[in-house]
């Protein structure tokens, strides 16, 4: 067998063999495929497509490609979620807490930011003392302790997928359902959770820009989760707009108290309980509740005080601070240094999302590389959302940056003009998406 052949094979459109599959993903992570020969392939992936027979062994390669988590000290069955990510996406922080309060242990692998969607590592780090360093051994302590964990992605799993998806970054190899679908669902079964619900985002701020690819997505990680013997649901949720009211790290973790505090935003809410309820399902710890009094219990939890007790025994088990009043304490305080104001009066139609993702970034709350340094302070809080009426010259945005932060004042104007190409005003009331498009199961 060599590449020269599999990389043939897939350009003039045959299904790759389990066999080439496997010596492909092995080269890859033992290095003994040159990146010209990956990337090549990839390409001829992007091109060609894979069947659902070739994107399950892909996966269930890459899964095997490092250690696999078995997660034997969860009691009963695992659960996990995965977002496809977005901008202002902030429900993991509030999601592990909640079903966390109906018996429902986790193990929450994240990643960090990369570009204009966030990373929950990173927000959850904006506390101050909060580990996201967590050693797979120690997992079954916190899960006994407070029945959740939550730490960055150890580099031993999937090792394939990081190779390929370093790869991709740099060959324009990113954008294909069977290269997307077998990424994340190698990390999602190589982490061992046997129930998974995938928030497939869709929209301007997402991967997936309309609805018939976001389904297309979901289908495929679906039929792959299923082959391998794994249950997956999928809800697929509006990125045409940023979710809640504020993106950046410190401004998504006090909207991330705000929530666990009876004070979310409905379209937070909306995808928390959405996602809760089929994780609870899942893991049947719904004690037999209809989908409404389930989903009426979440709610009520949120506003109660019961989720925000578990949100506290999450922060102080990592070695997160709270302040007297029982409020993280955050390691940097955003600035709230610019207002962009409406240049016309009207309504808003949208919100390039992307556009909003990029000024983000601008101002410093996120990494265009991985070495980048991130302003925990740093983000945009939203006064206006789509549907809503504005004069000219109300508020549209603020712009914040850390306390400390040296931000060059021209960036600070490239974001503001981002922000001004991002919102489209017009005179009539646009038709508002909900924040839930569909439920795929
Ligand atoms: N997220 C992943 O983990 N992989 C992809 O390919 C895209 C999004």
């Amino acid at each position: 067998m060599n590449m020269r052949d599999i990389i043939i094979a897939k350009r003039d459109k045959q299904s790759l063999t389990d066999e080439q599959i496997k010596f492909f993903v092995q080269g890859v992570t033992d290095g003994s495929i040159p990146d010209y020969q990956t990337s090549a392939l990839l390409m001829a992936i992007v091109l060609n497509g894979m069947d659902e027979h070739e994107m399950t062994t892909l996966t269930l390669e890459m899964a095997a490609s490092g250690k696999q988590l078995t997660l034997p000290y969860i009691e009963g069955i695992s659960v996990d979620k995965h977002s496809t990510g977005g901008v202002g996406d902030k429900v993991t922080p509030i999601l592990l807490p909640l079903i966390a309060s109906f018996g429902v242990e986790v193990v929450k692998l994240s990643g960090r930011g990369l570009g204009f969607t966030g990373g929950t590592v990173d927000k959850f780090e904006s506390i101050e003392g909060f580990n996201v360093e967590v050693d797979t051994k120690d997992f079954h302590m916190y899960v006994i302790q407070t029945g959740m964990v939550i730490s960055g992605q150890t580099p031993d799993l999937a090792p394939a997928d990081k190779i390929l998806y370093a790869l991709r970054d740099v060959t324009g190899t990113v954008d294909s359902i069977p290269l997307i679908a077998s990424s994340i669902m190698s990390k999602k079964i190589a982490a061992g959770a046997q129930g998974i619900v995938l928030d497939v985002t869709c929209g301007s701020g997402a991967f997936m820009k309309d609805f018939d690819m976001a389904k297309e997505l979901a289908e495929a990680m679906i039929k792959i989760g299923k082959l391998a013997g794994r249950q997956v649901v999928a809800v697929i949720t509006n990125m045409d707009e940023p979710l809640g009211r504020f993106c950046g790290n410190v401004l998504e973790m006090q909207e991330v108290f705000n929530t666990v505090t009876g004070k979310g935003e409905s379209d937070v809410i909306e995808v928390v309980t959405e996602l809760a309820y089929h994780l609870i399902k899942i893991a049947q710890k719904d004690a037999g509740m209809s989908e409404e009094v389930l989903k009426n219990e979440i709610r009520a939890r949120l506003s109660d005080g019961t989720v925000y007790e578990k949100y506290k025994q999450l922060i102080e088990s990592q070695g997160g601070k709270l302040n007297a009043a029982g409020s993280p304490v955050y390691v940097s305080k955003p600035f709230d240094c610019m207002h962009v104001n409406s240049p016309d009066a009207g309504y808003v139609q949208s919100i390039k999302t992307d556009l909003i993702g990029q000024a983000s970034v601008l101002l410093g709350a996120g990494r265009l590389a991985k070495t980048d340094k991130i302003d925990y302070g740093a983000g945009i809080g939203f006064f206006v959302k789509v549907g809503d009426r504005v004069e000219r010259g109300d508020s549209l945005c603020a712009l914040y940056t850390g306390e400390d932060s040296q931000l060059p004042e021209d960036k600070l104007y490239d974001a503001m003009d981002l922000i001004l190409d991002a919102y489209e005003i017009g005179p009539n009331p646009p038709e508002k998406k909900p924040a839930i498009l569909g439920v795929i199961t």
